[in-house]
Order: structure tokens, then sequence, then C-alpha cells
């Protein structure tokens, strides 16, 4: 159902600070806040209704948020070192709520993620993202080729930097420094969630990580891999793209009735124990299906990565995620895996364009964990500094991640556990929550229907129609929306007991809510109460795993 809500954070006890963007909103007046090693080189005053952004010219983030409220668009461009340089840009809307938002980048992509900002404004947060220190798109590593700054600026550099300039600025442009400070991000920007939370624990007093690629050495070497078990194209054991859709609907056929219900959804993929024969091909069959051979190369897909001697090096695909296993593959014709594993052994890793993907072996993961380019992999697991100051961690992952495993988030959740048990910390849902989403791909979208809209990062930019940035009308409530559900753990203590995520049909606002279900912090599950409506929030409630 929806709850027409209101927005919570006018409630709060930080009022709303009017500026006159006009008078202030100059390059002269900005530069004011920084120092001599960064120079704004843009202050644009946008109108209410207004779009702001480097379009094109912003390879990887080339679409500018649009209908934005009253603000001052600015952009800075700042020198980490000799050799490197990055940019952030910062959205300062009229009527601020006194809060400051930092938002993530996705994949390796080097700009400006405008329309990632352009969600702050609406809820009055002053907002920023930063491009990491380079130009490019998300599957272009040449950036990094020897240059252990440019590295850095990507994993880890340019978003603090941008993060503790950004804030100078804030405060300088209203009069007071941020009341809070928020972080925001999916997929490469959940892994900048992670270090943000592990190197910097002050910079935020609530942080969302989606679907964190936080494992950088291991996650990108994982995608070399998978594509290797896959190819060559030419041999009996290739299952094209074009096989995944039929894959999916038989796991789901499987799949879907393990949690009781008939919906198309599989709650729990844990539960389903495939019996992958149903998929092979019978004699003389017209129909589709898989020979012997591919049938292994999809075992083989959802087994976890290990090497010779049963080192487990990183979990693989859940079930669930067929449909999307093809974007972690390489293009169809090229015969050759995906460039987010070539490139990062190439750029990252080896420092040599012409490295050949069939010359990997277990050496390649073992220098990539040595040096850690960029010091990119968030393997700190130990977040007492972050827990001590009080900070709030919310961790999100589809279970049907087909770029992310899923179980590389699960993991993530059971080190830090395990480590801040270790440190006496045993309070984890005080101040950590992870919630799976049942059928959600990559960040957004889903399979079988699945609810998949919570307020998620970059999700309110995936519904059509895709200008509908930020929160939605109906929406506005911790329930329905995870940064507002964020707000309320950090200012009024309230935890997220759950959130509840919504299905359009076919993606489209217009088209109304088709179905809704709750997401419960992990390890409690949603489960059908018995009676009412399934594809009503109401009829499902968190329950707590048996025997704990
Ligand atoms: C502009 O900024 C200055 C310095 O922060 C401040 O004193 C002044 O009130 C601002 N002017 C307006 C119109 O907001
Ligand atoms: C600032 O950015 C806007 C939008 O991209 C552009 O039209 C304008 O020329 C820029 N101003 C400067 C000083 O670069
Ligand atoms: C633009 O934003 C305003 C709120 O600031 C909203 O009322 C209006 O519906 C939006 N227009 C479109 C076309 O999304
Ligand atoms: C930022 O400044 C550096 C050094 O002055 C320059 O090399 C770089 O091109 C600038 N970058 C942008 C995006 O303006
Ligand atoms: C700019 O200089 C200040 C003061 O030396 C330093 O703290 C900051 O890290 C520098 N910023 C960059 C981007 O190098
Ligand atoms: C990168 O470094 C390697 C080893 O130092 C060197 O052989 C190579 O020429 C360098 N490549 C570029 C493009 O600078
Ligand atoms: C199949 O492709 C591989 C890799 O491209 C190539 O080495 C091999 O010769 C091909 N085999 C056949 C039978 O075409
Ligand atoms: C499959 O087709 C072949 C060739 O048409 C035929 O000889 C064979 O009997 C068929 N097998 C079955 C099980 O129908
Ligand atoms: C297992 O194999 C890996 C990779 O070959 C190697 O690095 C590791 O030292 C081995 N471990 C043991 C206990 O032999
Ligand atoms: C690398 O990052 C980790 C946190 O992910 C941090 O603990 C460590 O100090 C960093 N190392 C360096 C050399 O910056
Ligand atoms: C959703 O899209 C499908 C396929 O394009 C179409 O058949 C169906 O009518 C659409 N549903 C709605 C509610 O628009
Ligand atoms: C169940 O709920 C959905 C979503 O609110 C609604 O579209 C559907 O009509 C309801 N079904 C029944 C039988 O009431």
């Amino acid at each position: 159902m929806r709850c027409p809500g209101t927005l919570i954070l006018a409630a709060g006890s930080v009022g709303v600070v009017h500026a006159a963007a006009s008078s202030n909103c100059t390059i002269e007046a900005i530069q004011g806040a920084l120092l001599s090693n960064a120079t704004v080189t843009n202050a644009t005053v946008v109108l209410q209704g207004g779009s702001f952004g480097q379009g094109t010219a912003d390879v990887a983030y080339p679409t500018n948020p649009s209908n934005l409220s009253s603000l001052c668009a600015v952009i800075v461009n700042a020198t980490s070192s000799p050799e490197s340089s990055f940019s952030f840009g910062l959205f300062l809307p009229d009527d601020w709520n006194s809060r400051f938002l930092a938002v993530g980048n996705g994949g390796f992509a080097g700009g400006i993620n405008w329309l990632a900002m352009g969600d702050g404004p609406p809820y009055g947060f002053a907002s920023m993202s930063t491009d990491t220190g380079h130009t490019g798109d998300f599957l272009d590593m040449s950036f990094a080729l020897n240059s252990t700054e440019r590295k850095a600026d990507w994993g880890y550099r340019a978003l603090h930097e941008s993060i503790v300039m950004a804030k100078a600025i804030v405060g300088s442009y209203y009069g007071s420094a941020p009341a809070y400070s928020y972080y925001t991000g999916c997929s490469t920007g959940g892994r900048q969630a992670m270090k943000e939370v592990q190197m910097y624990p002050d910079e935020f007093d609530g942080v969302m990580a989606g679907c964190p690629s936080w494992w950088t050495t291991h996650q990108q070497t994982w995608q070399l891999e998978i594509g290797l078990i896959n190819l060559p194209e030419n041999t009996s054991h290739y299952i094209p793209p074009s096989l995944f859709p039929w894959i999916s609907e038989q796991v789901i056929a499987q799949c879907d009735l393990f949690d009781g219900i008939e919906d198309g959804i599989i709650m729990d993929p844990k539960k389903c124990d495939l019996y992958y024969e149903a998929m092979l091909c019978k004699p003389n069959s017209t129909t589709t299906c898989l020979n012997p051979d591919q049938l292994q190369t999809l075992i083989d897909l959802h087994r976890p990565l290990a090497y010779g001697n049963n080192t487990w090096v990183y979990p693989n695909f859940g079930v669930g995620s067929e449909a999307q296993m093809p974007s972690s593959f390489g293009d169809v014709g090229t015969d050759a895996p995906s460039l987010y594993g070539t490139q990062y052994v190439q750029y990252m890793v080896v420092n040599d364009p012409t490295w050949d993907f069939n010359d990997f072996d277990y050496s390649i993961i073992q220098q990539a964990d040595e040096e850690n380019p960029g010091n990119a992999s968030a393997t700190q697991f130990d977040l007492s500094a972050f827990h001590a100051r009080g900070g709030k961690l919310l961790q999100y992952h589809g279970y049907a991640d087909g770029l992310i495993p899923t179980d590389a988030s699960i993991y993530l959740h059971r080190q830090i556990v395990s480590t801040m048990f270790g440190q006496g910390v045993e309070d984890i849902d005080s101040w950590y929550r992870f919630f799976l989403v049942p059928g959600m791909q990559h960040c957004q979208g889903s399979v079988g229907d699945a609810p998949w809209f919570f307020g998620g990062s970059g999700q309110a930019a995936s519904l059509i129609p895709a200008t509908a940035a930020g929160t939605l009308d109906g929406f506005k409530d911790k329930e329905h929306d995870a940064l507002l559900a964020l707000m309320a753990w950090v200012e009024e203590g309230i935890a997220p007991e759950m959130l509840v995520a919504t299905k359009f049909a076919n993606d489209t606002i217009a088209n109304g809510v088709m179905r809704q279900r709750p997401l419960c912090p992990f390890p409690k599950f949603a489960q059908y109460v018995g009676s009412g409506n399934v594809s009503e929030a109401e009829s499902w409630a968190c329950a707590d795993r048996p025997g704990i």
C-alpha cells in the first residue's frame, strides 16, 4: 500500500535554510572556501524546474538531471598530485535541509554522476559527486596504466578529498556546517561506501552501501574467470546469451515454490536445490534445451571459485541471477571475457595493455591482492571507529544480481559481524543492517516482477519516466524510501525494522503499483502471514530464522 506520509526530514529539529543563491553563486564567492590546490570552474544559478550537467562531455554520465529545484550548481577541479587531478560537482539548493549527501559512481567510470546528484535536492540535500580523477566510460581502465596516483584517486582519494572540500563550500555558502552528512551509492558506489566507512569513519553519519563491489581484486578477476568458464564461443559447452532468459525461466519454475507462494519470485534461492538435468536436451529435441557440456557450464557458473588445493577465492552467481549473467560476459563475437576483468588486470595489476587473458592463472589474483591497486578493495572489516562515532550503515543486495555475486555481500556482512564480535561489539543491529532483495538484479530492476524500488541509489532514475529523480510522491516515508529510513535511524534513533519494496507494472510509474513486499534485515526474512493478497506488503511479516 502507498503511504502518503509526510517527508520526515521536515519534522526534525534541523530546519530549512533559505539561501539567496543568485548573489553568492559565483566562482569568486565559492572559491573563497577553498585552498589554492582547488579551482572553482563553474558556478551556475539553476532556476526552479531547470537542468544542469555536462551532457555528453561527461562520457559516463551524459544524462543531466531535469526538473531541479532552484539551486547553485558548482564544479571544482583539484590537484591531487603532480600527475593527477579530479573534479567534483555540487548542488546547493536554495531551500537547504541543512544536510549533505555524497553520491557514488559506477564501474570504473570517470565522470561526475549528475543524475545521481539530482536525487539530493528534492530532499533538500546539498549533494556532491566526484569524477574519481579521470574521464571515461564504465569499462575503460586505461587511465590507470602505470599511475599509482590515478589509481588512488579512483580507489578512494578523489571521493574523500571531494567530500572535504564540498563540506567546506557548504559551510561557507550557507553560513553553517551540515548538521548531518549522508552517503548513498550502488555497485562501485557501494564499494566507495565501504571505503569511506573504513578509512574516514567520521565523514558520514549515515551510509548506504548498495550491492557493493567491495572486494575489487577478487570481483574483477572473477569477471574474467566466469567469462573463461563459458568461452570459447565455438565450443559445445558455450552458452550463448540468447539461452539465458530461458534458463532463468526454468530456474524460477523450479525454485519459486520453495517459499510456498507461486508468484514468480524466489524469496530464498538458498532453499532451492536445482535439478539441473531437467534442462537437458532430450533425444532429437526441437525445443530449447542445454546439451550435457552446457549443463556443466551452468553448474560451474553457480559454483564458488576455488583453486587447486581448494583455496576459496570468490563466490559465484547466485541461483536466480541467470537472466543477468550475460551482462558479466564479454560481447558476443569477441570470444573474450568481460573487459571488467581483462582491463582490470591489464591496466590496474600488470600495467601492460598487451596482457592476454589466456595467460590468466591464480598468480594474477595473488599479484592483485599483494598490490591492491589504488587500495580499492574494502577489506578492512573492523568498523570500530565508525561504530564508536555513532555511524549507521545500511547495506543491500539483490538476490538476482548478475554482476556482483549476492554471496559476496553476504560474505562481507559475515566478516564484519565476526570481526566486530571479536572487538566485543555484539549489538550489530543497532548500527549495521543488511537487506537482501529477492528477485532484484544489479542495483535496480528485477526478474519475476519482484518488487525492487525502495529509494536505493539510482533506483528512481531507473523508473519510467527516468526524470523522476529523487523521492517519489507517495513514497516519501521511511518504509518506502531507504534514504529516509537511514535519516530516521541517524537522527531519531529509529532503526529500520523493514523496508517496503515496490514493483510498478512494467516499471512505469503511471501504470501504478503492481506489487509491494517487505524487505527484512538479514538474517530475518519476509514470510507470508497466511492470509491476504500476496501482492500487498501487509500480507507479509519479517520472521526470525528458526533456532536463533
Ligand atoms: C553571501 O555570503 C556571505 C558570506 O558567507 C554572507 O555573509 C552573505 O549573507 C551571503 N549573501 C546572501 C544574499 O546570502
Ligand atoms: C558552466 O556549465 C554550464 C553548463 O554546462 C555551461 O553552460 C557554462 O558555460 C559553464 N560555465 C563556465 C564558466 O564554464
Ligand atoms: C517537477 O518537480 C515538482 C516539484 O518540485 C513537481 O511538483 C512536478 O510534478 C515535477 N514535474 C515533472 C514533470 O516531473
Ligand atoms: C583540472 O586541472 C588539471 C591541472 O590544472 C588539468 O590538467 C585538468 O585537465 C583539469 N581537469 C578538468 C576536468 O578540468
Ligand atoms: C590541498 O591542500 C590541503 C592543505 O595542504 C590538503 O589538506 C589537501 O589534501 C589538498 N587537497 C588536494 C586535493 O590535494
Ligand atoms: C609502464 O611501465 C612499464 C614498466 O615500468 C613500462 O615497461 C611501460 O613502458 C610503461 N608503459 C607506459 C605506457 O608508460
Ligand atoms: C575455436 O575458437 C578458438 C578461440 O578463438 C580457436 O583457437 C579455435 O581454433 C576454434 N576452433 C574451431 C574448431 O573453430
Ligand atoms: C533421432 O533422430 C534420428 C535421425 O533422424 C533417428 O535415427 C533416431 O531414431 C531418433 N531418436 C529418437 C530417440 O527418436
Ligand atoms: C594452495 O594453492 C594456492 C594457489 O596455488 C597457493 O597460493 C597456496 O599457498 C596453497 N595453499 C596451501 C595450504 O598449500
Ligand atoms: C587501505 O584501505 C584500508 C581500508 O579499506 C585502510 O585500512 C588502509 O589504511 C589503507 N591503506 C593505505 C596505505 O592507505
Ligand atoms: C507491460 O508490457 C507488456 C509487454 O510490452 C505489455 O504486454 C503489457 O500490457 C504492459 N503492461 C502494462 C500494465 O502496461
Ligand atoms: C492484490 O494487490 C494488487 C496490488 O495492490 C492489486 O493490483 C490486485 O488487484 C489485488 N488482487 C486482489 C485479488 O485484490
